[in-house]
């Protein structure tokens, strides 16, 4: 059995790219694996939060972990500030990172791209992110393709640790869906689907009702010419919405060509929109009943016990080997 951990940042409402780039993969890995699955409230206050809006939105994604099929007597589901090791683990990271290698992040590029102050956590993200996975020692992280770089810092740092201070960190794999891992936005094929985006017409949140989803679906932006067939360099618009259409079916991509040869876009569209409908109003029914039952808090608490004595064995072991002395409480 191997360890899995992945986290999403609670910087908005769960979109579709979030279900389809990462959720999908937590519910399908708990049946074989260890798994941690966190709220990554540390890393949303990297840009502003405003604190009702961050608790708001903590519990929000929470329920949104569980409504999505993740089972908390199989997944540890917990919030990131809850277990402190985190932020810990995250500093004594931070000290074996370059400045060149957070300076090469994209996300780092994209997201202080054009701003005139930019948070020193922007740019130390990805060593607390680091720290998330190698606090578990996981073996596996479940991510969309935008967070394969910060992968490969991660390995780098673990065997930097490893080289420096002996055997102590397995060396993690990223775990990427082969169709969906970059759902881009409806209005602009040429960006990510986005939770944090301005524009609502761009993404389908998870809550978003069936008649908002129609909405959205109709309007989405289509590429000139009217064969639906998948060609991410000349119908990128298209062949997103075929992936997401894939992915919430379960039909192939070429399953898909072959269904709508010889139609037009709008009749793949009205489909594609109760395809998203049906994914997600079971999801939906189980979000509405899990806020009302409460138990959310419970679960949290019980998730970041089981986290925290993990973490915990781990940071020890860490701070032993860098020289630190024991503390007694
Ligand atoms: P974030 O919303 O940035 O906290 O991302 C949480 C997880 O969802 C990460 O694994 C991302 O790679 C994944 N993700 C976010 N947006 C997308 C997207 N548009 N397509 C695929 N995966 C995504
Ligand atoms: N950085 C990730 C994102 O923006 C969220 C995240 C934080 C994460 N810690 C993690 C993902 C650990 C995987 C593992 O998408």
């Amino acid at each position: 059995m191997k360890r899995v951990l992945s986290g999403i940042q609670p910087s908005g409402r769960l979109t579709l790219g979030n279900y389809i780039g990462a959720m999908k993969n937590f519910v399908k890995l708990q049946d074989l694996h260890q798994c941690y699955f966190m709220v990554a409230d540390l890393h949303a206050i990297t840009v502003p939060q405003q604190p009702e809006t961050l608790r708001d939105l903590s519990e929000a994604n929470a329920a949104l972990f569980i409504a999505a099929g993740i089972d908390p007597a199989k997944s540890n589901v917990f919030l990131q500030s809850a277990v402190p090791q985190h932020a810990e683990l995250g500093w004594l990271l931070t000290t074996l990172t370059t400045m060149g290698e957070l300076e090469r992040m994209t996300q780092f590029k994209e997201k202080s791209n054009g701003k005139e102050s930019i948070g020193a956590g922007l740019f130390v993200y990805p060593s607390l992110m680091a720290a998330d996975i190698l606090v578990y020692n996981a073996d596996l992280v479940p991510v969309g393709e935008d967070q394969k770089q910060h992968l490969e810092l991660t390995r780098d740092l673990a065997g930097r640790f490893n080289h420096r201070y002996g055997e102590c960190f397995t060396l993690p794999e990223p775990y990427i869906p082969e169709v969906g891992a970059r759902v881009m936005s409806l209005d602009d094929a040429s960006k990510k689907m986005s939770k944090s985006s301005s524009v609502a017409a761009s993404f389908i949140a998870l809550l978003d009702p069936p008649d908002v989803i129609r909405k959205k679906i109709s309007r989405a932006t289509t590429d000139s010419g009217a064969e639906v067939r998948y060609d991410e360099a000349t119908k990128p618009e298209i062949s997103n919405l075929m992936s997401i259409y894939s992915q919430c079916s379960g039909s192939s991509l070429e399953d898909i060509r072959l269904k709508y040869e010889g139609q037009m876009y709008g009749g793949f569209k009205k489909d594609l929109a109760e395809v998203i409908v049906n994914t997600l109003e079971p999801l939906q029914k189980r979000y509405y009943e899990i806020r009302e039952s409460g138990e959310i808090q419970d679960i949290l608490a019980q998730g970041a016990r089981n986290a925290h004595e993990v973490a915990s064995r781990t940071l020890d072991d860490v701070k032993q080997r860098m020289g630190f002395l024991p503390s007694k409480h």
